[in-house]
């Protein structure tokens, strides 16, 4: 697979990342353990260097499942993970936090839970509106000194933020929502990113699997799917959001690719910079997934898309209401 880099201080990864998350959350019942092990290596073995993962995903089973599964060929790939949140007693997440001490004490754990004695990209998984971005630059600069992390990253920052951010450490990659169902980040972000030389790293790249032409309007979902609370995908908004997966389709059936294939070479045509990170736990999914690195969409093809997706109004917010508030615009 091709690289891209990420980011003026030049981190080189393939051009599609594998996202982690769904190995232990979001997306109903937790694979089997070995199954995911056995499937990140085969990501490996496919020339994927870039895997995402985070504290908060579990909390704590993805860093291990991720450290476990790439400790063999630690030096071969990039592992990005996050820091920001606050958890009891019992490990559930109870808000955002980046007090300093508290990163500095994630970074410890994640480093343990990975096996590594390095973080190749360390994130700031949400901005915390107490604690000035400065701080949190200046930790993460400390730490990258100390040789614990090589690059600072950002998740859902707004552009005043990142600036800020940037000016104490500079930051190698931004990881926010961004795919054909939410381009809110074109307005003002990715302008930003590149004035600033910062690589951006979408997520949710399929649109939580609905920009794969597999959910339908039957689709329903279960506990433990983060899509049973999401407003877009709302029986209603589900239906009238459908029409834009059929203007993909038609993209993808004139090119001989899938829908999902289409979301993501499209992703892949706006920057150069771009690397998203589509998450799945089957084989088939993620070959299919990697093929969209070979397809080169035309002009005609984009600007298909372009008006595909200015034309149909997504119905529905892409968060509920609490989820929304941790958002830094
Ligand atoms: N920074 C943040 O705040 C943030 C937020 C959300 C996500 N993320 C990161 O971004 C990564 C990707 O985002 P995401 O998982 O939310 O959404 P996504 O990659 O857009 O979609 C994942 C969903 O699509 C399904 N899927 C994947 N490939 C498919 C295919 N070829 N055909 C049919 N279905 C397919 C997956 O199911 P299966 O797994 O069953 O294949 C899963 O349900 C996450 O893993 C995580 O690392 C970061």
């Amino acid at each position: 697979m091709d690289t891209r880099t990420l980011g003026s201080q030049g981190l080189q990864v393939s051009a599609l990342g594998l996202g982690c998350m769904g190995m232990s959350q979001a997306f109903g019942p937790r694979p089997p353990r070995d199954e995911m092990i056995t499937f990140l290596r085969s990501a490996v073995d496919r020339g994927v260097t870039l895997f995402d993962t985070a504290e908060v995903y579990g909390p704590f089973h993805n860093e291990e499942l991720v450290g476990e599964a790439l400790q063999p060929v630690r030096d071969d790939v990039v592992i990005a993970t996050k820091f920001g949140f606050a958890y009891d007693e019992d490990g559930h997440q109870t808000g955002v936090t980046s007090r300093p001490d508290h990163i500095r004490a994630a970074v410890d754990g994640s480093l343990r839970r990975l096996r590594t004695d390095t973080i190749d990209l360390l994130y700031q998984h949400r901005v915390d509106p107490d604690v000035p971005i400065e701080d949190v630059a200046g930790t993460v600069k400390e730490l990258i000194e100390a040789g614990k992390v090589r690059r600072f990253g950002m998740s859902e920052a707004g552009v005043g933020t990142i600036r800020r951010a940037h000016a104490v450490q500079p930051v190698t990659a931004l990881q926010s929502e961004y795919s054909l169902f939410w381009r809110e980040p074109e307005d003002a972000i990715l302008p930003a990113l590149a004035e600033l030389g910062i690589g951006f790293v979408p997520f949710s790249p399929l649109g939580r699997g609905f920009l794969t032409g597999q959910v339908t309007a039957e689709s329903r979902f279960g506990e433990g799917d983060i899509r049973s609370s999401l407003p877009r995908f709302e029986q209603e908004a589900l239906q009238a959001n459908l029409a834009l997966v059929d203007r993909v389709r038609d993209v993808g059936e004139r090119r001989g690719a899938t829908v999902g294939q289409v979301a993501l070479a499209w992703l892949l045509a706006q920057q150069p910079w771009i690397v998203p990170i589509p998450g799945t736990r089957r084989l088939e999914r993620l070959d299919e997934n990697l093929g969209a690195a070979d397809l080169e969409l035309t002009a005609e093809d984009l600007a298909e898309l372009d008006s595909a997706s200015t034309e149909v109004q997504v119905v529905g917010d892409r968060y509920p209401e609490a989820m929304q508030r941790m958002i830094d615009r």
